[in-house]
């Protein structure tokens, strides 16, 4: 067998099925069977507005498989190990490489946008970028790790501190998981904060504390209310949306942090008076970019590993839509609009869709 599917997105808008060839892998490279691939916010717009960096690209970057071959002086993987894939492949020798910030490389690939990604029968992946699974961790969860160690690195930034108020802006996928990180990591009183009921619920679930709906609710009267005048001491922008921008400043308490980890994909205009909250407030401004590599102080992704397994911290709420690989176009029909209710969306790509 030479051959494999594959969704390859062919412009803006048009995703197509395809039989392409297997990815002829070399040295420091491995072939992973793809086996179940998350559609993340990034893919929506890559798919209906930004496209990827060239047409055609086999989409997707959040995936988890098994390792079917590796190439000449592979030592951290065996054929037939699951793997999760870190789609960032860093060059290694910038400052910022050579400095343990990956994140921050100035020469990087990555997968499902720069070249191609997860939603073929196979991919051909260096093998630094691949993590080794326990095996009795299924692929859809593991399909999810991306997203949640994003969360992980965001929440690094946030230094949250035992019984602190921590607002949520944005009950997606990222958000979910962060307001699970959040109790973990010793938060008090968690808000939630999105448009759409089914979200909240799905917060609700996550373990949010308080859940607003700004389309009804007023969130600076709610977390007013609720935190006697205090506000939060921590907010996290996940929402990707120059409204929820805004409302993160306006929210925050005196001396708050606040940090910005959405992608708004358009201007964001703040008012003078809530800008001027940055400084009358003292808050620590950062932002927050894909994951650390390093091992020390923590391994991020090893971290959302375990987390998984142990089921500390729970996916399975989260994913409302399954599909498999032939119905890519379907899957991202679901996200097109955001009249519906959907979270994380999956493509199971060789793994069979449970009945
Ligand atoms: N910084 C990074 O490294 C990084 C990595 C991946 C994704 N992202 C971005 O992070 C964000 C979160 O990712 P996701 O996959 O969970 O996204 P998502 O689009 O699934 O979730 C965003 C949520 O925000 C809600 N929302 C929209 N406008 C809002 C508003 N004004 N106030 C409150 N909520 C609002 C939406 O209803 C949705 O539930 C996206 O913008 C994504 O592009 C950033
Ligand atoms: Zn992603
Ligand atoms: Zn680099």
């Amino acid at each position: 067998m030479s051959k494999m599917r594959a969704a390859v997105l062919k412009g803006i808008g048009n995703i197509e099925m395809e039989d392409r060839e297997i990815p002829t892998i070399g040295a420091g490279e491995v072939l992973v069977k793809s086996m179940v691939g998350g559609i993340c916010g990034t893919d929506i717009e890559r798919m209906w507005r930004t496209g990827t960096w060239k047409f055609p690209t086999i989409l997707g970057h959040e995936f988890a498989g098994i390792v079917t071959m590796t190439g000449e002086g592979v030592t951290n993987v065996v054929p037939g190990d699951h793997v999760v894939v870190n789609p960032m492949l860093t060059c290694g020798v910038c400052r910022y490489c050579r400095s343990g910030h990956q994140n921050m490389c100035v020469e990087y690939d990555y997968l499902g946008s720069r070249s191609d990604g997860g939603y073929a029968q196979f991919a051909k992946i260096a093998a630094k970028n691949v993590i080794k699974l326990p095996e009795d961790l299924p692929f859809d969860i593991a399909s999810t790790i991306d997203p949640l160690v994003i969360g992980i690195h965001t929440l690094t930034k946030a230094d949250i501190q035992p019984n602190n108020t921590v607002c949520i802006m944005g009950a997606g996928p990222i958000g979910n998981f962060m307001i699970q990180l959040a109790k973990i990591y010793g938060a008090g009183k968690v808000f939630a904060v999105d448009l759409m009921d089914e979200k909240l619920e799905c917060a609700k679930k996550s373990g949010a504390d308080f859940c607003v709906n700004i389309t009804k609710e007023n969130l600076f009267d709610v977390i007013e209310k609720e935190t006697g005048g205090l506000m939060a001491d921590v907010v996290i922008e996940s929402a990707g949306a120059p409204q929820a921008v805004e409302n993160s400043i306006l929210v925050a308490g005196k001396q708050g942090r606040v940090v910005f980890m959405g992608t708004p994909h358009r201007d964001v205009t703040i008012a003078d008076k809530v800008f001027e909250g940055i400084l009358r407030k003292e808050l620590t401004v950062r932002g927050s970019w894909c994951y650390d590599y390093k091992e020390l102080p923590m391994d991020e992704w090893r971290t959302g590993i375990d987390y998984l397994h142990s089921g500390k911290i729970k996916a399975d709420h989260l994913i409302t839509h399954r599909f498999s690989l032939e119905e890519a176009d379907k899957a991202f029909e679901v996200v097109k609009t955001r009249d519906k209710y959907f979270n994380k969306v999956l493509i199971y790509v060789s793994e069979n869709l449970p009945v």
